[in-house]
């Protein structure tokens, strides 16, 4: 960890202050795993660009990391996933009901925090990234087991993972008065659309201990991602369908990458990545941005 992420990972335990030991507990242990702190990073190195000061950002950015760690316990819950970071994930130590309701906490705990330190525009970026990721679960969910059009995958990734990346930029410039910050949450989306794929690409050939949980895993959940869709035209679409609805995937994972459905990806992301950094060009000290989101893209998990 560098000394940003210690100090991150400092304060979110010590703004959680929950009464009720059970929520602490859980707090604890989904906190103690230390994250990459890639949203609270963003959001302090996008003030940073507008030199704000340094005190009035972080218990935001603490909020940010609460809302994205209320998603993966929610989100944990609705996959049935049995490790997170390494760990048996949360709700099978538990149990179903105290993470939701500890992801419920969280949650508001971190709306209570924007409501203390932050303004409305803050609230109303980050109230919004929320609704786009839970509507985007949703359509996930609905859509296991169907080949996507690319258009329905990028709505579904753009919201999952895209809007919360999409806040930590604009709430960063709305700290520095910009008042342009919708084009630091666009922009912010397709730094986080290249996030995601590069995790949709480590599915099927990452190392299961660096990620800290399977990996060709995707297509057993039935879920259509990048690499595939970028080779479908050249496979049996009834097979994969068959494989999407049943889990069994024989040997379309190295299918996949033999067509190399796992290269196009990264290189569908290089070129997200190349966007995002020609936003930044204009702006003086994008220095650290540009250093995160580069990791965005090459990192191994
Ligand atoms: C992980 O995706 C899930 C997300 C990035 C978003 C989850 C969002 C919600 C549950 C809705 C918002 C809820 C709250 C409380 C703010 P994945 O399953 O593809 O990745 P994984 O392999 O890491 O689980
Ligand atoms: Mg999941």
């Amino acid at each position: 960890m560098n000394t940003l992420q210690e100090n991150i990972h400092g304060q979110l335990l010590n703004y959680l202050d929950p009464v009720v030991k059970e929520v602490l507990q859980v707090g604890k242990y989904i906190l103690s795993s230390s994250g990459k702190y890639v949203r609270p990073s963003l959001l302090i190195y996008t003030a940073n660009m507008f030199d704000v000061d340094i005190e009035k950002v972080v218990p935001l950015a603490v909020g940010l990391e609460y809302i994205h760690v209320a998603s993966l316990l929610h989100d944990d819950v609705v996959d049935n996933a049995q490790m997170r970071r390494g760990k048996p994930s949360a709700h099978t130590i538990f149990g179903n009901q105290v993470c939701i309701l500890t992801g419920d906490y969280m949650y508001a705990k971190a709306l209570n925090l924007y409501s203390t330190y932050g303004n409305m525009e803050s609230i109303n970026v980050l109230s919004q990234a929320v609704m786009q990721m839970s509507q985007a679960q949703v359509l996930e969910l609905k859509s296991l087991g169907d080949i996507l059009p690319e258009e329905t995958y990028y709505q579904i990734i753009d919201g999952k993972t895209g809007a919360l990346i999409g806040a930590a930029m604009a709430i960063g410039a709305i700290l520095g008065g910009r008042k342009d910050y919708m084009d630091f949450y666009k922009i912010g989306i397709l730094a986080g659309r290249a996030f995601q794929m590069v995790d949709d690409a480590l599915d099927y050939v990452g190392n299961e201990e660096k990620l800290g949980k399977p990996v060709g895993n995707d297509i057993k959940e039935g879920k259509c991602t990048y690499p595939l869709i970028s080779v479908i035209d050249k496979l049996d679409k009834e097979m994969v369908k068959k494989s999407l609805l049943t889990g069994d995937v024989g040997d379309l994972i190295q299918t996949v990458i033999n067509l190399g459905g796992v290269s196009n990806t990264f290189s569908k992301a290089k070129g997200y990545i190349e966007e995002v950094k020609s936003f930044l060009k204009e702006f003086k000290n994008s220095e650290d941005v540009v250093s995160l989101i580069e990791l965005f893209i090459n990192r191994d998990k």
